[in-house]
């Protein structure tokens, strides 16, 4: 039998990259899954691409900063998937840009993605994870370790996640609910795209190019190793960067 059969899981983020690669990876282990993103048509894509290789998926589309959104979202995999026993706080973007050039409509949406996103992500599916356990996972970055030039505002988010994590590990313990942090390094995914300044776009980019960048299977890896652990046991952090990044 496959690993997490029998369980279920919430992927926020499951639109492209890492949590696209997750929602697969959870679901060729067994599990059901939910997916969530703003782009309908790609997680209704990915929710019949698991189908058919014999998994089951419930897409949803919807966007983490919305609160009710999410408590709607919460309901509906209740009544679909059965009770939540894994969520995967991974929605995230990552605006780089000097903090002197004042964008700070792009520093709102990362603070609202990458860090309200993720507590109101967590803080919908909390009762039923407390029902019986399991598992919030959040995918931060090696940014919340490492603060960079043009990544302030993106490290901020991510750092923040670093401490909230540990408190909620203290506060769901009694609870049988783990809380596991993802530090990934640079991963080929869309996520440098979305920048805006076209110079820094195209050093992100030729940077992970330089450093081998991890793909985003490497860390949906990393995530079913943290699940798929004895009740006993909690993967509290998982810094996973490609063999080359120095930084
Ligand atoms: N790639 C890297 O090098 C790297 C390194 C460290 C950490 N990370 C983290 O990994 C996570 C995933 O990023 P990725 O690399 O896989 O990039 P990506 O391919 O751009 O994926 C980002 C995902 O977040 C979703 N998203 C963004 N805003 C959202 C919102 N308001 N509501 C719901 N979903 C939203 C996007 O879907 P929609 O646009 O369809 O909503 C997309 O599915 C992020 O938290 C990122 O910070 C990435």
């Amino acid at each position: 039998m496959a690993g997490l059969a029998g369980r279920v899981a919430v992927v926020t983020g499951a639109s492209s990259g890492i949590g696209a690669a997750t929602a697969r990876a959870l679901a060729a282990e067994g599990a059901a899954v939910a997916l969530l993103a703003r782009r309908a048509d790609r997680v209704a894509g990915l929710a019949e691409d698991i189908g058919t290789a014999g998994g089951r998926a419930l897409a949803l589309s919807g966007d983490v900063t919305d609160e009710p959104g999410l408590t709607a979202a919460a309901e509906r995999v209740a009544g679909e998937l059965g009770r939540v026993d894994c969520v995967v706080a991974n929605a995230g973007l990552m605006l780089l840009s000097p903090f002197a050039a004042g964008r700070i409509d792009e520093w709102r949406r990362m603070v609202d993605t990458n860090l309200l996103g993720v507590l109101l992500t967590a803080h919908a599916f909390l009762p039923a994870l407390r029902e019986g356990g399991g598992d919030v996972v959040a995918v931060s970055s090696v940014a919340g370790r490492k603060a960079r030039p043009t990544s302030s505002v993106y490290s901020a988010t991510k750092w923040a996640l670093g401490g909230w994590a540990e408190a909620l590990r203290q506060e769901l313990l009694d609870d049988g609910v783990r809380v596991t942090l993802v530090e990934p390094g640079a991963v080929r995914t869309e996520l440098t795209d979305h920048i805006s300044d076209p110079a820094i776009r195209e050093a992100s980019a030729a940077r992970y190019e330089a450093v081998d960048a991890l793909h985003a299977d490497d860390v949906a890896r990393a995530v079913v190793y943290a699940v798929s652990q004895p009740p006993r046991v909690s993967v509290n952090e998982l810094l996973v960067r490609p063999t080359r990044q120095d930084y």
